[in-house]
């Protein structure tokens, strides 16, 4: 399965990405092009560093016009004839213009145990509400801000002394190893969704205790 990683901005869980295919742990998912919608930013590096395409998709250049913002998007991946697209802190909302496209193909990952805490600044939320345990969600992604079928979750503590950036850092270093796993299976064709619930097939393998 032929992946894009879409991102804007540092690129942690792009980098996590890339050293599970270099270690063998995505296939047969491999990441073929990465596109940014914001230049200069440092996952841009990475995935040059890595030697994929990185690719630009400016959406300041297309002012009001989310249609033509996501088409240009297509364009970029159908060069590369993508399957299957992972937003690794990708900062836009997408709209069925994009998502119609890879039907049950476009996942996510979020700093929080959705549905609490969707959109931005998710830890400094958890942090402010005062909870408990915080979290990771891969979810596949539909038209709503975070709403999507939830695909796998990791509980994270939240310490009496944290404060945003230090949950952040704990809840990342999950979300780095669930989201290589979550298209793992996603490549595997082991991502079952009927409706709301995803169930994931044949969790009996070695990675499965990432996933269930
Ligand atoms: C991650 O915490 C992800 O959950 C959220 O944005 C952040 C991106 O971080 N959607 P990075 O660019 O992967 O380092």
């Amino acid at each position: 399965m032929r992946f894009a990683v879409l991102v804007s901005g540092t690129g942690s869980n792009l980098a996590a990405l890339l050293a599970a295919e270099a270690a063998g742990a995505l296939a047969p998912g491999e990441i073929v092009v990465v596109v940014s919608n914001r230049p200069g930013v440092a996952a841009l590096d990475k995935a040059a560093a890595a030697g994929k395409p990185a690719i630009v998709v400016d959406h300041k250049a297309y002012p009001g016009d989310r249609p033509g913002f996501e088409r240009a998007l297509l364009a970029a991946l159908a060069e590369h004839r993508v399957d299957a697209v992972v937003l690794a802190g990708f900062m836009r909302v997408l709209t069925a213009t994009f998502i119609d496209a890879f039907p049950a193909r476009i996942i996510n990952t979020h700093p929080a145990l959705l549905p609490a805490f969707p959109g931005v600044d998710a830890a400094a939320q958890a942090i402010a509400y005062g909870v408990k345990l915080a979290g990771v969600t891969v979810h596949f992604v539909d038209a709503g801000v975070d709403t999507g079928p939830i695909i796998a979750q990791r509980a994270v503590p939240v310490h009496p002394d944290d404060d945003a950036a230090t949950l952040q850092r704990r809840i990342q270093a999950e979300e780095h190893r669930l989201l290589p796993a979550v298209a793992r299976a996603l490549a595997q064709g082991r991502l079952v969704c009927e409706g709301r619930r995803v169930t994931i097939a044949d969790a009996t393998e070695p990675d499965a205790d990432q996933l269930v």
